[in-house]
């Protein structure tokens, strides 16, 4: 069996803490810190909201689904900090200051209702039902991982180039990834393949962390940087393309990473397919359309302009229905038309 890598750990963090007999250690989520990688391999531990908030904010924690397990675990973790009496009020906002982190992943709000719907009484059981649903929803999105991937591998042929954009694995997932996890199955299954990694600028998730999760899992792996997209597909390496989302209209519309809507209009024109693979949990049926999907905008001092020059950053862009050749969910490959109830 493949391993990769897990950006939550169960050593000292609150999935040790409520195994069955034993005692509650003090609440605590235990994260890689993604902002090191990959020159450094290092767990934050955080047991006070404010932490984790900056965590999810600067990136240590990244990823639509990964930051909607660590808002759960981490309003767990928080919650068995709490006195009895004061339980429902801090704990409602403890949520509401995660749901503040950080505004388009859709799983960040999905997992924090979840978890709310358990707020119902000033109890010690009470706390101990949000870690119950905070590993739930963990679990959940392992098994998740699994189905996606073994619904988008046959898409994976020999000797095919895949490109992908960003960070959609083990890193921003409870186990494979999302966008990823089709290429470990189709690499499990021994096909050989190579993956062309986008830097993903400006935070080069897909340098940082998709290339060197890939490389430790021994799949061939080339970074190319974003503005390469174009000619590589010119020149025939790329076969196919499966990006990762945020949140999903609908209609299909679905926001990604920067950079993702360019490289679907680049396929379109290089008759490429491309995919896109994420959970239900990133379907927001309430929005009929991508217009309506909130786009972060991120501090400027992240492009690296020089002093005092006016920067504009989206770190998230929608890519139309009519540009996406399916959607790989846990239930399946969705075809066009869409329609997400
Ligand atoms: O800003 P990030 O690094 O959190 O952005 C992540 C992405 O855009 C991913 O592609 C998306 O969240 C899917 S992760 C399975």
């Amino acid at each position: 069996m493949l391993e990769t890598v897990r950006w939550i750990t169960a050593e000292g963090n609150v999935l040790a803490g409520f195994e069955e007999g034993v005692p509650l250690l003090p609440g605590k989520l235990r994260i890689i810190d993604q902002t090191r990688l990959p020159q450094e391999l290092v767990y934050l531990e955080l047991d006070d909201v404010d932490e984790i908030v900056a965590a999810i904010r600067r990136l240590s924690v990244r990823g639509a689904p990964a930051i909607g397990c660590a808002a759960a675990l981490g309003l767990a973790a928080c919650a068995q900090h709490l006195e009895e009496k004061e339980l429902l009020e801090k704990a409602q906002e403890i949520a509401d200051q995660l749901a503040a982190s950080r505004p388009t992943a859709v799983n960040l709000f999905w997992a924090l209702e979840r978890c709310l719907s358990h707020l119902t009484r000033c109890d010690k059981a009470t706390a101990e039902e949000l870690v119950r649903e905070g590993l739930a929803i963990l679990e959940e999105d392992i098994q998740m991982c699994r189905a996606i991937g073994s619904h988008g591998a046959p898409l994976i042929k020999e000797g095919m180039g895949v490109l992908t954009h960003c960070n959609a694995g083990a890193l921003a997932t409870g186990d494979f990834g999302t966008a990823l996890s089709p290429m470990y199955v189709a690499h499990t299954a021994g096909r050989k393949f190579t993956v062309y990694s986008d830097e993903t600028r400006p935070l080069n998730q897909g340098s940082r962390l998709t290339a060197w999760e890939l490389q430790r899992a021994g799949i061939d792996v080339v970074t190319i940087c974003d503005n390469m997209a174009a000619q590589v597909m010119k020149e025939g390496r790329i076969d196919l393309i499966i990006v990762g989302s945020d949140r999903i209209a609908a209609n299909g519309d679905a926001a990604n990473k920067i950079g993702t809507y360019g490289l679907a209009v680049l396929a379109k024109h290089h008759g490429i397919p491309f995919y896109v693979a994420a959970p239900t949990s990133t379907i927001d049926s309430s929005l009929a359309t991508g217009d309506l999907i909130p786009i972060e905008i991120r501090d400027p001092a992240e492009v690296g302009a020089a002093e005092g020059v006016r920067v504009y950053n989206p770190a998230f862009d929608v890519t139309p229905n009519e540009l996406i050749s399916g959607i790989i969910t846990e239930g399946g490959l969705h075809r066009p038309p869409y329609g997400f109830a």
